[in-house]
């Protein structure tokens, strides 16, 4: 096997949390690689809007940060996860900034430069820190960058992991290691065999297993399907976060109108300019998302429209297209001019808070298997993110798992001697269409039976057609090539069975799960996370 196939690190993903962690670890005696099935932006992080949550206002502080937090995820976080990821929020800002990363900043009473902050759902403060409206644009492109500068990471886009390769544990029989990764080169149509000390998942959320989505097309929950087939366990999947506002247009059908327009005082309303968040939650627009996405959908179905409006038209033109350019831009481009008129948007799925069960140094149930960022669980959302937490989430635990790789890398051998792969029993397909029709098919039923609002009928219906199309997946995945969309396919069946399953478990309405069966939430019980085992 050639030497270039061989690394200290191998990161699954160039998101926020695969390029923190990959410079962080990368130096003169450790050689990472770094992966993306695309190109190196399709990430959900290049497209993050609002911002980074972290107190640096004098009149916030850590204990409102983790409170809000708290009360965002419903009695679920994990409070310890919270206090670890929110006291590292100033840390983690500063270390984007040392990348090259600019973020808006405003002039303070006293005439010095100061960092802006938005206000979003849930935070009782302003602690949103933000480069304008296209903030994961500048923090993906910076971290790229500084990668690209890097004579020890290698960045290979257009590679898509089909499996970990596991082995059993040389201390103990049971347990088992990852010692590196099967990986199709979609440019060359090649399956590569990668060897690596430590592997690690940074492969964002599964969040287009339904048909409106937020997200890039790189999020079909990949890494909690590999995790999950090499036998990690996989937490709280019941907790889809489905953002309120996306843009509703037939050209656009995934751009997001960030929540910061409503934390600058943007007004939900009908057709007719009337407002209803007030009849559902005092905080208004800016109660957290769930609650928020759910009043969206009640309106929508009890009138029977197509979408909601936003309406910011009531700031001063100038002010928005400095607040908001991306948007302002994007929305021209369908012909709305939101200086002047509302804004078209209905809700999308948007964020996974479930995933790849793992510590506080971001360690899963398999040696030498990390994960970190979006395909995580890591106990910081409960059962609703706080807007923001996230990209926070994925540089805290990028340093907490890069703490830990250090201390055992030198501890950890390289396996060579692995068999490449086999596709001496495979042809080339000649039906891709089962691959795309089944796509649509699982994206379709997600949204109609396992979306904002569930019940146990529609979970069940829901989950008698997954068990039909994993059968069919498996028969054409074990007879034809692989090919980018197969992988997509046969991992996003999983993420839907593991979703619909959580959901199945959960006999009560909390946080962004609801269900009309269980309306209530139920807190006669001890408070549990949703745990599935292989
Ligand atoms: P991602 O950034 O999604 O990166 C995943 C990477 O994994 C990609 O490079 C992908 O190509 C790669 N990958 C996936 N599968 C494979 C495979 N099989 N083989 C190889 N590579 C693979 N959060 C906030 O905190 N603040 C915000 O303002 C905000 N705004 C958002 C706006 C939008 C439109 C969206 C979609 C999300 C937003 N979020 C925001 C959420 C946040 O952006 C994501 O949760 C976060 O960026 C996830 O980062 P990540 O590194 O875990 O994954
Ligand atoms: C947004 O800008 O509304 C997205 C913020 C987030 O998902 O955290």
């Amino acid at each position: 096997m050639p030497y270039s196939n061989n690394f200290d690190v191998l990161v699954i993903g160039s998101g926020g949390a695969g390029l923190c962690l990959a410079l962080k670890l990368a130096s003169p005696t450790i050689h990472v690689a770094v992966l993306s099935k695309f190109a190196l932006t399709s990430s959900s992080t290049y497209y993050a809007q609002g911002g980074i949550s972290a107190v640096f206002d004098a009149d916030d502080s850590i204990e409102s940060h983790i409170e809000d937090t708290l009360n965002a995820g419903v009695g679920l976080c994990n409070p310890e996860i919270v206090r670890l990821t929110v006291t590292h929020g100033k840390k983690s800002i500063e270390w984007l900034r040392d990348q090259g990363v600019v973020f808006t900043e405003e002039q303070n009473q006293s005439g010095e430069s100061q960092l802006h902050l938005n206000r979003e759902g849930g935070h009782s403060h302003r602690r949103v820190v933000h480069s304008a409206d296209a903030t994961g644009k500048a923090v993906s492109l910076s971290l790229i960058e500084r990668a690209q500068e890097h004579s020890n990471i290698t960045l290979l886009d257009h590679h898509s992991v089909v499996e970990l390769i596991i082995a059993p544990s040389s201390d103990d029989s049971t347990q088992k290691k990852v010692i590196g990764a099967y990986v199709l080169d979609t440019q060359k149509n090649q399956v590569k065999t990668l060897c690596a000390r430590v592997v690690v998942l940074a492969t964002g959320g599964a969040n287009m297993a339904y048909i409106y989505s937020t997200n890039p097309h790189s999020s079909t929950g990949d890494g909690i399907a590999l995790a999950w087939r090499a036998g990690c366990r996989v937490s709280n999947m019941e907790f889809m976060q489905f953002h309120p506002t996306c843009l509703y247009h037939p050209e656009a059908r995934s751009f997001l109108i960030s929540e910061a327009l409503r934390g600058e005082g943007g007004k939900l309303v009908l057709a007719d300019g009337s407002s209803f968040m007030h009849h559902f939650d005092p905080r208004g627009e800016l109660a957290p998302r769930d609650i928020v996405a759910r009043a969206i959908d009640h309106e929508m179905k009890k009138r029977g429209i197509d979408c909601v409006y936003l309406d910011i038209s009531h700031k001063p033109a100038a002010f928005i297209k400095e607040h908001f350019p991306t948007i302002y831009q994007q929305c021209l481009h369908y012909g709305i001019d939101i200086t002047k008129q509302p804004i078209p948007v209905v809700p999308a799925a948007h964020y996974t808070c479930g995933g790849v069960l793992t510590d506080s140094y971001a360690r899963t149930d398999i040696t030498n298997l990390y994960a970190v960022g979006e395909v995580a669980c890591t106990g910081l959302h409960g059962a609703n993110r706080m807007a923001s937490n996230s990209l926070l989430e994925c540089l805290v635990f990028a340093e907490r798992a890069s703490e830990d790789i250090l201390l055992e890398l030198p501890t950890i051998e390289l396996v060579q001697n692995v068999p490449d792969w086999d596709e001496s029993k495979v042809s080339d397909s000649d039906e891709e269409v089962v691959v795309s029709h089944n796509w649509n098919e699982i994206r379709h039923f997600m949204w109609d039976y396992v979306g904002i609002v569930r019940t146990d009928k529609r979970l069940s219906r829901a989950m008698n057609r997954v068990e039909l199309l994993k059968k069919e997946i498996a028969e054409y995945y074990g007879n034809f090539r692989v090919t980018s969309d197969l992988l997509e396919l046969r991992n996003l069946v999983i993420v839907a069975e593991l979703i619909i399953r959580c959901a199945q478990l959960r006999k009560e309405s909390r946080g962004l799960h609801y269900t009309l069966d269980y309306p209530e939430t139920d807190d006669s019980k001890a408070l549990h996370n949703t745990i599935l085992k292989p």
